[in-house]
């Protein structure tokens, strides 16, 4: 690590630098950026900071080494491995969304030459559908909306759950102010569904699924703007379905030094 800090921090500090002379940046102004990271800091937006201006190109400079389907962000509610029981037919869903929209979620998993991965497991998690997040949100139990799927013989998943709505990043610190007040954004990702993918032998993948048609889809606060996986609308028996299938590449092989 300490070489590639060597390497890396450099030029970022030159980049700075040399953004700041652009500008003519005074003294006043540097103050209010030094106020402005300690409020970052304070509030505890560290995270959600760095994951909205610059988790994103980290994503795409993994994918440069993909064949197979693109990375996405992992956004911060995965909570961890635990939170994930094995699930044969339906996303645990509270009771009050019992009525809610009906979605299936189903696929097949393969390698980038096209042969099913039997066994390989998926953790997939998304929002009510009010859009919280179980486990994070107002007392939410953890199970809720959350599940790990494997697949069968032929790689094939299939899943029931309830239909995610667009979700709202926080927007009262500042983050929220920097996106909203200041960069002329706003604070919106489209609904999605969130996937950690694991199979023998394969690079993990961490991605996200979208609805062709959704509201904020292609505009995205978190500039996830490669979408591989927008879904087209398919309705079955009142559900709508996600089809959603996984090409895995192959474990990176590192080249020894
Ligand atoms: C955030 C929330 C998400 O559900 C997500 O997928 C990405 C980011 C956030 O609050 O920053
Ligand atoms: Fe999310």
């Amino acid at each position: 690590m300490s070489d590639r800090v060597k390497e890396v921090v450099p030029d970022l500090i030159y980049a700075i630098r040399s953004t700041l002379k652009k500008h003519g940046v005074t003294f006043e102004e540097y103050g209010a950026a030094m106020q402005y990271l300690i409020r970052v800091q304070e509030t505890g937006e560290a995270p959600l900071f760095v994951d909205a201006f610059f988790n994103a190109t980290i994503v795409e400079i993994d994918n440069e080494t993909r064949k197979g389907t693109q990375a996405d962000i992992q956004g911060p509610y995965y909570l961890n491995s635990e939170a994930y029981q094995i699930i044969s037919e339906r996303l645990p869903h509270r009771p009050i969304d019992e009525n809610a929209q009906d979605m299936v979620i189903r696929g097949q998993i393969t390698d980038t030459d096209g042969n099913p991965l039997a066994g390989a497991e998926l953790d997939i998690w998304h929002s009510t559908p009010d859009g919280l997040y179980s486990g994070v949100h107002d007392g939410i139990d953890a199970k809720y909306c959350r599940g790990r799927v494997i697949t069968d013989a032929q790689g094939r998943y299939s899943v029931k759950s309830k239909l995610p709505v667009p979700y709202q990043i926080p927007n009262q610190g500042p983050t929220g102010e920097l996106l909203e007040q200041h960069l002329g954004r706003h604070s919106w990702r489209p609904a999605h569904i969130h996937f950690w993918v694991r199979a023998d032998g394969r690079r993990d993948l961490i991605n996200q699924a979208y609805f062709e048609n959704g509201e904020w889809v292609g505009d995205d606060c978190c500039e996830t703007d490669h979408l591989d996986l927008v879904v087209p609308e398919l309705i079955e028996n009142g559900a709508r379905v996600m089809e959603v299938s996984f090409a895995l590449d192959p474990v990176l092989v590192v080249a020894a030094e």
